[in-house]
């Protein structure tokens, strides 16, 4: 049984199938609409979520299958003190498939160690956002063509950005990517990220604080919101909430084919008049973000169609 519990779970070469499947359910949706009837996805939402949550809902409604679940740990037994370890265990026995996001880092991971049923990661904490990442990537596949020798800017909370941490070592592992890390001091890319897969493999990297210095050489820009509910105290978090704000002067400085992507929520840090640049393309990403759960989903239950 395979869990997805970080990336590098899977191989390039099933991230490409994975991109592959995505693009065939794109073309052939009919194809496969039911192809998970009867398979029941739980969705175990102890953080707040909207685009996760409904896109992997969405994905499992247009696969024929169907979704239980709760959106917030308040309507939980964690509520009452289950550990997590327990909560999977049973919901296990209600479903064929779970996706899981959870406050604390690793939460996911246990909940796998205690499952009968695959276990997907849909954030834990700080950490990762592999699902998310699977999203990124098929924009990037669609919007730029491929990935070897891509300059990608991440700006923004690169510290507790848990999809910048994902998206940065999928990328790390094809040839010729550059990444630009913008970011406060404060909100620089921590070490495990770092370390591990910018500075052990080599990889070439930029730091800055400015945006607008490093803008004319990228071919991707991601944004992020900063992360305010990791912050210790409300201070720091408006002191930093709006060090970037990506506006349509700005825009001018980018490259006619630099694309911009967000995960998405958007608080402050992209101008809402950027939205008309055929450059953003958070919106597109957010679909895009639909197919692959579909196609993860049907890797992890092991369905070919
Ligand atoms: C992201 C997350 O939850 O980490 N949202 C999402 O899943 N698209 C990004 C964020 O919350 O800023």
């Amino acid at each position: 049984m395979r869990h997805l519990i970080n990336i590098l779970d899977f191989s390039v070469e099933e991230l490409d199938e994975l991109i592959k499947v995505a693009d065939d359910i794109i073309a052939n949706p009919v194809k496969y609409q039911d192809a998970c009837n009867h398979k029941i996805l739980g969705t175990l939402f102890f953080e707040p979520s909207t685009r996760t949550r409904l896109s992997f809902e969405s994905a499992m409604l247009s696969l024929g299958g169907q979704v239980l679940g709760f959106s917030e740990a308040n309507s939980s037994s964690a509520a009452k003190g289950e550990s997590v370890s327990d909560t999977a265990a049973v919901v296990s026995g209600y479903c064929d498939i779970i996706a899981m996001r959870h406050p604390k880092e690793g939460a996911p991971l246990v909940a796998s160690a205690h499952s009968h049923v695959p276990v997907i990661n849909a954030g834990d904490g700080g950490h990762y956002h592999p699902t998310q990442t699977l999203a990124d990537l098929l924009t990037i596949h669609h919007e730029k063509g491929g990935f070897e020798g891509l300059t990608v800017g991440l700006c923004g909370d690169l510290k507790f950005g848990r999809t910048v941490h994902s998206l940065i070592e999928a990328l790390s592992r094809y040839k010729g990517v550059k990444f630009v890390l913008i970011s406060p001091e404060e909100l620089k890319l921590p070490s495990f990220v770092k370390d591990e897969y910018i500075k052990e493999k080599n990889i070439p990297y930029e730091q800055s604080t400015s945006l607008d210095d490093v803008m004319p050489q990228l071919d991707v820009l991601y944004m992020t919101r900063v992360q305010k509910e990791r912050f210790f105290n409300e201070e720091d978090y408006l002191r930093l909430k709006d060090s970037y704000i990506l506006t349509t002067d700005k825009m001018k400085l980018a490259k006619d084919d630099m694309i911009v992507m967000h995960p998405l929520p958007r608080v402050n840090e992209i101008s809402v008049a950027v939205d008309e640049d055929p450059r953003a393309s958070y919106f597109r990403q957010t679909l895009y973000g639909k197919y692959m759960r579909m196609a993860l989903i049907l890797k992890l239950l092991n369905i070919t169609v």
